[in-house]
């Protein structure tokens, strides 16, 4: 340090230039602290300019945020393989005006899948959406796709999958898009699935959970489990486990689990405290069809907390979202009375391309 204040190089008026034993630092929101070493403090306004700052925009292509033990925020690049706690959005921070709060949230209930998508480019980028023919999963194939990304439509009906195909094409002929056979209440077509995706040596950047059934009368699968069970979770359960390896080898890569609110209404554990198992794929006797759906959402949201706790450290992230209630899209279909509920709350709920 002497040898620059006699060469007169540390005697700079930049304002932003943090004073010796400084360091800045943001929070897990975006948010610019400093850091005094030699005081053993922290504060929020810059200990020159005074001002306060946020980072702006996403993490550059390949980042991820992550927290330590410690609960302080680092960043990791996955393409380099690297670590640090600074961020790299450091460079474009913008001032932050505590006399003019910006309560216009970017995002809303109103937002279509198009807008939230507005100048992304997912080219090179592979997506797996199961139950992508129909609903929300059409609407998210369709969005990512005239983005660019290569998505693979995991249908269990194929003619229905080929017309969701040619409707995506024919939004934009250079689409790239195709449909694979899955039926996730059969573990043979899972893994059938699996292998056909495997044998076309893509990467593998994005899989959405998205397919599932919803009120149906107790049926059993092939495989001797209730079929909600089944498809919603145990069938995508196994998917994951068969392509574990390529988003891994992918990464940055990630699983979407598309779940529901109603996961927090069930229990799955007995008078004991321990996981019942037979609570998760009933007999006739036990079953009632909503808690079924209910128990199968929860237990997606375990998968995808668990997934994300083991995968992250190799570049997979996993999360669980909730679209929105009584969207009307083809879930209610089961049962004649939902049908109803659904078309009565139709004008008060999202549409599918809002979810
Ligand atoms: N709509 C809502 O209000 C709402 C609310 C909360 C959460 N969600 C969740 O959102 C997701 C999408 O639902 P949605 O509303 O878009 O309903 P949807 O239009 O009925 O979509 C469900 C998709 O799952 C597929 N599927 C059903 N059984 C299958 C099987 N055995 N193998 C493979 N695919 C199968 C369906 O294919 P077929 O066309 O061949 O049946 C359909 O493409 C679901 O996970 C649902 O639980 C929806």
């Amino acid at each position: 340090m002497a040898a620059l204040k006699f060469a007169g190089l540390d005697d700079t008026d930049s304002e932003e230039e943090l004073p010796p034993g400084w360091e800045e630092r943001t929070t897990k929101d975006g948010w610019v602290y400093y850091a005094n070493h030699l005081e053993e403090r922290t504060q929020w306004d810059h200990p020159k300019s005074g001002k306060r700052k946020r980072v702006a925009g996403d993490l550059p292509y390949g980042w991820e945020q992550e927290t330590d033990e410690n609960g302080q925020v680092y960043f990791v690049d996955h393409i380099n393989k690297r670590t640090t706690y600074l961020d790299p959005r450091m460079a474009f921070t913008v001032e932050d005006n505590p006399m003019k709060p910006n309560v216009k949230q970017k995002y809303d209930g109103n937002t279509t899948a198009m807008e939230v998508l507005e100048g992304r480019d997912l080219s090179g980028k592979v997506f797996i959406i199961t139950g992508a023919n129909s609903g929300i999963g059409f609407e998210t194939a369709k969005s990512v796709a005239l983005h660019g990304a290569h998505v693979i439509l995991a249908c269990r009906n194929p003619s229905q999958a080929d017309e969701a195909v040619c409707r995506i094409l024919k939004e934009w002929h250079k689409a790239k898009v195709e449909a694979i056979a899955l039926d996730l209440a059969s573990l043979q077509s899972v893994w059938e699935f699996a292998e056909t995706f495997k044998s076309k040596n893509l990467a593998l950047h994005v899989l959405v959970c998205n397919a599932a059934v919803f009120g149906l009368p107790w049926q059993v699968t092939e495989d001797g489990l209730e079929r909600t069970f089944q498809v919603n979770y145990l069938g995508h359960f196994y998917l994951i486990q068969q392509l574990k390896d390529v988003l891994c080898r992918s990464a940055p890569a990630r699983v979407v689990m598309v779940s529901s609110e109603s996961h927090r209404f069930p229990y799955i554990k007995n008078n004991s405290g321990k996981l019942d198992l037979n609570l998760l794929s009933p007999s006739k006797k036990e079953y009632w069809a909503m808690l079924a759906y209910n128990r199968s959402k929860l237990c997606s949201i375990l998968l995808s907390n668990e997934l994300n706790r083991r995968l992250s450290p190799h570049g997979v992230t996993s999360n669980a979202l909730h679209p929105g209630n009584v969207i009307y899209s083809s879930i209610h279909h089961n049962w004649w009375v939902y049908t109803l509920l659904f078309t009565l709350a139709r004008p008060f709920t999202k549409s599918l391309v809002r979810a």
